[in-house]
């Protein structure tokens, strides 16, 4: 009864949301979609940059009800940024270039991670975390470890954005079959390169028998290594910022719909933490079940994990393990090879936190 009161009013006044790292690549067009979205009643712009006011200044003359407002380390800093927020966006952080892996985005990012994650343990501890900042598969058991320190973490709130993955394989797929339905192809795993599992045969059902095998490898070899394409047409100036700010809203659009119960589309993949079994996470035991025959690992301790999610009010509802029933043999064999790069990546995230 409390919750229906609580989605009522928020349906009503709207939700606070703050962007962290709102005057970066992603940022700024993060922001101008949120900015956009009727149940925004207030987004919260925080950077360290000194171009945070422009941005904010620059937003609010858009004629929606969202309120802008900014602020960084020297004004209010993150308890003002963070402050009774229903929802965090954090594209904090440092760029891939040309010739670098997401890996090596990891020293400088797990410092931001960490201090951004503080800071929601202190100001903003029931919100619903969305994590953009590279390398995902790491910074987001960066969050969740400090967010753990603190008593507030959540596995139902704390989410890796990976969408950018799933709206990589559904361009691609078109490209060849351009019939099929829009929307349909889930992508497992984590976000970088071999981690990344894009689970064609959903979709293609049968058909997939039919397209040629070199022209599936190259579609999943482009979701896998999309980043890289982006990266090298860029010359430096960066990463993806206009597909993955597109990305992050499509995937906040879901989680907010499903929060305040405007939809019954409400599943989407994002990287989530694993390591709690069905009381905390529906569906996650038979997750772990079948990875661990998938890789025929019968000890294997999967600790994070990129999943079709069905979410509701309270963040994830229920994990949808249900897609690694029907995998082919090409999907197990990238399981297999995702899970061994996964368990190194998500260590290092823990670690970095635990100071070992
Ligand atoms: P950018 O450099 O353009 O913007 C980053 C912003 O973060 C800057 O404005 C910077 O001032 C700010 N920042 C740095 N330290 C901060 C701190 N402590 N607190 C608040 N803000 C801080 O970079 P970008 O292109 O927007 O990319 C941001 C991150 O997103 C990168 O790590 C990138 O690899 C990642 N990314 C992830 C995906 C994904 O699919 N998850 C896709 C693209 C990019
Ligand atoms: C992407 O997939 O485009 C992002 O993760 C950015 C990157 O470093 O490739």
């Amino acid at each position: 009864m409390t919750r229906n009161i609580a989605i009522d009013s928020k349906k009503n006044t709207g939700v606070r949301v703050c962007v962290l790292g709102a005057a970066g690549g992603i940022g700024q067009p993060l922001s101008l979609t949120l900015k956009m979205n009727p149940h925004v009643r207030e987004l919260s712009l925080y950077d360290v940059s000194p171009h945070v006011p422009g941005v904010a200044a620059d937003l609010s003359h858009i004629d929606t009800p969202a309120k802008v407002t900014w602020h960084t380390p020297e004004t209010g800093g993150l308890k003002a940024a963070l402050e009774g927020c229903d929802f965090v966006l954090i594209p904090a952080g440092i760029p891939r270039k040309p010739g670098m892996s997401r890996d090596d985005l990891f020293k400088i990012n797990a410092g931001i991670c960490a201090e951004l994650a503080a800071g929601i343990a202190q100001y903003s501890a029931s919100a619903t975390v969305l994590v953009i900042s590279n390398p995902v598969n790491s910074t987001v058991p960066v969050f969740a470890e400090v967010l753990k320190k603190h008593g507030v973490f959540n596995p139902r709130k704390l989410f890796g954005v990976t969408t950018l993955d799933s709206v990589r394989a559904d361009t691609f797929i078109h490209e060849i079959k351009p019939d099929l339905p829009w929307g349909l192809i889930k992508v497992i795993g984590g976000h970088s390169g071999d981690t990344i599992v894009p689970l064609l045969s959903t979709v293609l059902g049968k058909e997939i028998d039919r397209v040629p095998n070199e022209k599936l490898h190259a579609v999943n070899h482009r979701v896998q290594y999309g980043g890289d394409e982006i990266i090298q047409a860029k010359k430096g100036a960066g990463s993806s910022t206009l597909s993955m700010a597109y990305a992050a809203y499509k995937f906040f659009t879901t989680v907010l719909n499903s929060y305040l119960g405007l939809t019954d589309k409400n599943v989407a993949c994002t990287f989530i933490n694993t390591e709690y079994d069905d009381d905390a996470l529906d569906g996650v035991s038979e997750l772990k079940d079948l990875v661990k025959k998938l890789t025929n690992r019968p000890d294997m301790k999967l600790k994070y994990f990129a999943m079709p999610c069905v979410f509701g009010p309270n963040g994830i509802e229920r994990v949808e393990y249900e897609c690694l029933e029907t995998l082919d043999k090409t999907e197990v064999d990238m399981v297999n090879i995702c899970c061994e790069t996964l368990a190194s990546n998500y260590s290092k995230g823990v670690d970095f936190v635990n100071g070992k």
